[in-house]
């Protein structure tokens, strides 16, 4: 399946492999058209879900952020993967990936003994390269949401609880990276930290899991294909108190499923390691807040609606490909074909309509090639819910015909209502 998906998605212009023509940049993944317009989609509706509840900010913190901020957080002691090399074909490895943690799986050579590896990248800001110059590229947004506490509270002096919410890319020097947009060295994440009084903070840990749960099948993810995991105690990251996943089921493990978002408590942690190390006073309504944070990978949240939409069917005896995409992440929301592209007053009329629509909603596409069953088919793979032709009917009585993406059912409108047929869909 991820193959098939890998393929679509370079063949029609959403992902391409990163630096390609010089053979590649392992763990990084460039978006072309389509992917840019389908994430923006996918930002938009985040942005919209966080925005709508009361009491959120947004934020946009720089990647690069003060050394201090990370010995703070405890990522420069802790948030390493355990590295094993292979003595004879150099391979390296994450040893917890490893069924045998003493042979090479690629030639059978004998392996190191695992060392710990931190997954930050490490670089200067300036000219000189010495220990004071050095800066991380950030492995989380979430870091800059803390160090920026204290702005947002003495800007709008909120009371609690309230969130600050950031899409931000985020780097890890990741041993393997691997499976696509999965788990990539440069990525996007969405985070929200939501600050609350700690004797309240399970009730929103509990709110918050199920809005976000909410929000997926909202936009069409199919209910079998998504679930929580909570993860047992032995198994929290250095920061949490408690940690749910959204798995999806990518079919890249055992049984299937993996994470796709994770929703920690991460109690005061952050708060209270910054204030320490900054020595401001990181507090709101006399207390040290707690957090609950809801941090999902943008790619993987991409990559997740693209396969829950794939599919294949037959429709009048054709064999097609299409996604199921919900309207609202499209990445083209209509076609408009003129019937026949030789006939000039079809196509002017046609382009009068693919103009007014394009002004409107901007992802609409012009398609005069080949005949219409090939200009639906090739809409339908890329997930276009709609499809418009201008024939010889339009010139007499003003209709067009409105082709759904996945019934195939076209139906005449007057070209007057197709603005509001969309508008009313998108909703
Ligand atoms: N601030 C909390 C945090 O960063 P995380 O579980 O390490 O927690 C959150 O990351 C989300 O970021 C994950 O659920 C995943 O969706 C995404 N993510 C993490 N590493 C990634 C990678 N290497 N490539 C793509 N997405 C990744």
């Amino acid at each position: 399946m991820l193959d098939t998906v890998v393929s679509l998605a370079k063949r029609r212009g959403f992902v391409f492999p990163g630096s390609e023509i010089y053979g590649g940049l392992s763990g990084t993944w460039d978006y072309g058209p389509l992917g840019v317009l389908m994430k923006e989609n996918i930002k938009r509706e985040w942005w919209r879900h966080m925005l709508g509840e009361p009491h959120i900010y947004p934020l946009d913190a720089a990647i690069l952020m003060s050394s201090k901020a990370w010995e703070a957080s405890g990522h420069v002691e802790h948030f390493s993967d355990p590295l094993v090399d292979c003595k004879k074909c150099k391979h390296r490895f994450r040893a917890d990936e490893l069924s045998d943690q003493k042979k090479c799986p690629d030639c059978g050579g004998e392996l190191t003994s695992a060392r710990q590896f931190n997954m930050m990248f490490k670089t200067h800001a300036g000219p000189v390269e010495d220990s004071s110059s050095a800066v991380y590229l950030r492995p989380e947004t979430a870091q800059g949401v803390f160090v920026n506490f204290k702005n947002v509270v003495d800007s709008f002096h909120p009371t609690l609880p309230f969130g600050i919410a950031q899409i931000g890319k985020a780097f890890r020097n990741e041993i393997t990276p691997k499976s696509f947009v999965f788990r990539c060295r440069e990525f996007e994440q969405m985070e929200l930290e939501y600050f609350a009084h700690p004797d309240k903070i399970d009730g929103y840990f509990r709110d918050i899991r199920e809005m976000r749960m909410k929000w997926f099948l909202g936009l069409g993810m199919k209910q079998e294909n998504i679930r929580f995991y909570d993860y047992p105690i032995s198994e929290l990251a250095h920061y949490s108190k408690a940690t749910t996943d959204i798995q999806y089921r990518y079919g890249l493990s055992a049984d299937g499923f993996s994470e796709l978002e994770g929703i920690a408590n991460r109690g005061d942690f952050d708060l209270t390691n910054h204030s320490r190390a900054s020595g401001q006073e990181l507090k709101l309504d006399g207390i040290i807040p707690h957090v609950i944070e809801p941090s999902v990978g943008l790619d993987r949240a991409f990559l997740a609606f693209f396969m829950d939409a794939y599919h294949e069917d037959e429709l009048g005896g054709d064999k097609r490909v299409l996604l199921r995409l919900h309207p609202k992440l499209a990445p083209i929301k209509a076609a408009v074909f003129p019937l026949v592209s030789n006939k000039e007053h079809i196509v002017a009329r046609a382009n009068e309509i693919f103009r007014a629509l394009k002004k409107e909603f901007t992802a609409v596409m012009w398609d005069d090639i080949g005949n219409i069953g090939k200009r639906y088919r090739r809409q339908d793979e890329i997930g276009t819910p709609w499809c418009i032709t201008i024939d010889y009917q339009t010139l007499e009585d003003g209709t067009v015909t409105i082709r759904d993406r996945d019934s195939g059912k076209q139906e005449r409108y007057p070209e007057n209502t197709i603005r509001d047929y969309i508008v009313k869909q998108l909703l």
